[in-house]
């Protein structure tokens, strides 16, 4: 996979440079996977501006695992889970029925090591598994379905420790169970109502991109298997085939990791660096690094956004 990079090459300010360029951006973001625009100087506040300047619209985080901080409108920190925590790549919210068009990250601070966002094709993926796994991939078929368990409040040393008031940002558990019911989740209340313990409905494991219509590995698999691992789930049981309720197979997915590994895009972040990711069509997911690395993230929506 191979990332674009533009550099800063006029004084324009990101906000107009974007606007002006606002089809040739998300063009290229489908064709290539994502953007990185780089040599802004990029507050919190400019950074906001980008979904609107994009024709996007913001999306908000409703049922994702990922602990996270407001830091200026819809700024979200990307994750507060410690630096060692495994976040394998994914798809932002596959496991939920509607999922963002598209990812913007942007780097307030570098790692003084390791810490990239590792990228991969998913359509590179689908066709890899189509090749070498098809009876999984005829299995994955009928989808597959995501178990968390979820804290009462937010635990941020774990890279899924959002409680479930985050989740499904609300305040009683009437209101949490039903925003489950409207998701077609089941969910049991557990240890005296401090845990709550869900499953998604069957999801898609392919799905096309929206635009172009390719076949992408689009889903959670990777991230679940080999991370949603805390003091409350266990990732290798945490993903499982919606036929028949047994978890996805360990050596398809190491396999599948493996490539993903071999064919990611990877970059040092800079300062100031913002990154546009499609992600109907791209995983991304985060190293282990060293130092305080600060990276914000945005959701954002296509008008009219995705559904299953
Ligand atoms: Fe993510």
């Amino acid at each position: 996979m191979r990332l674009p990079i533009v550099q800063r090459a006029s004084a324009a300010p990101l906000g107009a440079f974007v606007r002006a360029h606002r089809a040739s951006l998300l063009a290229q973001a489908l064709l290539h996977g994502a953007v990185l625009l780089r040599g802004w100087n990029v507050g919190a506040s400019d950074f906001g501006a980008v979904p609107a300047a994009l024709g996007l619209d913001d999306f908000a985080y409703v049922g994702g695992a990922a602990p996270r901080t407001r830091v200026h409108g819809n700024v979200l920190t990307a994750n507060d889970a410690p630096p060692s925590a495994k976040i394998p790549f994914h798809h932002e919210l596959a496991q939920a029925r509607v999922r963002p068009s598209h990812l913007l990250f942007c780097c307030d601070v570098p790692a003084a090591r390791g810490g990239r966002t590792p990228l991969a094709d998913s359509r590179a993926l689908a066709a890899h598994v189509a090749r070498k796994w098809p009876r999984v991939a005829a299995r994955l078929d009928e989808g597959v379905t995501y178990e968390r368990v979820l804290p009462p409040v937010d635990d941020a040393w774990s890279p899924i420790g959002r409680s479930w008031r985050s989740t499904f940002q609300c305040e009683t558990r009437e209101a949490a169970e039903a925003a489950m019911d409207d998701a077609g989740m089941e969910w049991e209340w557990r240890a005296g109502g401090d845990l709550l313990w869900t499953r998604t409905p069957a999801l898609p494991a392919f799905r096309h991109a929206p635009e172009s219509g390719e076949l992408t590995f689009c889903n959670s698999i990777l991230a679940a298997h080999l991370g949603w691992d805390d003091a409350r789930n266990r990732g290798p049981t945490s993903v499982r085939f919606a036929d028949t309720g047994e978890p996805v197979d360990a050596a398809f997915v190491a396999d599948v990791h493996a490539h993903a590994v071999r064919e990611r895009a990877a970059f040092a972040w800079r300062r100031g660096d913002v990154l546009l990711v499609d992600n109907s069509v791209t995983m991304h997911s985060r190293e282990p690094f060293e130092g305080a690395r600060r990276l914000w993230t945005l959701l954002c929506a296509r008008r009219g956004a995705e559904e299953v």
